[in-house]
């Protein structure tokens, strides 16, 4: 197992092709959807061939930057993942994007805070980190409040148009290295 980061309850690991069956069920929770695709389960077919090769592609390219799969120290059970990736799959000197997925379960314990702000410590103190940014609907509020209590802030709202030719909003969060020492 190639961990990355260790938090008092958490290990982030890297995925392997093993943890298909984890992100099928992950992804097959339409609540864990909810704020993703409306609901949308994926399907296995996706996972295995968009999803987790993704997933597994920032392996290659970066060694400390991508996805992390998250486990429960105390049992060792699949919890969900973060990523802590460049921006819309940009330049690593941009902006690294923050963000959590977790089972239902695991929810309203402090997992996603607590891998958060182990993953902003980690980029700000090791990883040559400037600036974190995460994005999430505006009607997220748990997401919302992960990111307040990791120390981001609020930069502005946006209206998206997608696919199926709805709106929803979203709202950009971001915190930088100077405000982060500062605090
Ligand atoms: C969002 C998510 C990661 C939160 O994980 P979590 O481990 O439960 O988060 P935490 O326990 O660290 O913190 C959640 C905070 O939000 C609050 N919260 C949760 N749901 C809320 C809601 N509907 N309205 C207001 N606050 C809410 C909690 O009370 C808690 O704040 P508190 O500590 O001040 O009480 C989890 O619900 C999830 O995986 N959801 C599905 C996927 C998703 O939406 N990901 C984010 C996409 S941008």
């Amino acid at each position: 197992m190639s961990v990355f980061l260790e938090t008092g309850r958490l290990t982030l690991r890297r995925f392997t092709e093993a943890d298909e069956d984890d992100l099928v069920e992950l992804d097959g929770d339409p609540e864990v959807m909810r704020f993703l695709t409306g609901g949308r389960p994926t399907s296995r077919e996706e996972v295995r061939g968009r999803i987790l090769p993704t997933i597994l592609n920032y392996y290659e390219r970066f060694e400390d930057l991508g996805a992390w799969a998250a486990e429960e120290r105390s049992t060792g059970g699949f919890l969900g993942w973060f990523h802590f990736r460049p921006y819309r799959n940009g330049p690593r000197d941009g902006d690294i994007e923050l963000g959590y997925r977790l089972r239902r379960p695991a929810w309203g314990k402090g997992y996603a805070t607590e891998g958060s702000r182990a993953l902003i410590h980690k980029g700000f103190t090791e990883l040559g980190v400037d600036r974190v940014v995460a994005e999430t609907m505006t009607v997220n509020a748990g997401s919302r409040r992960v990111l307040e209590k990791a120390g981001l802030k609020l930069v502005r709202m946006r209206t998206v148009r997608t696919t199926e030719g709805t709106e929803h909003g979203v709202a950009e969060y971001a915190l930088t290295r100077a405000d982060w020492e500062g605090n």
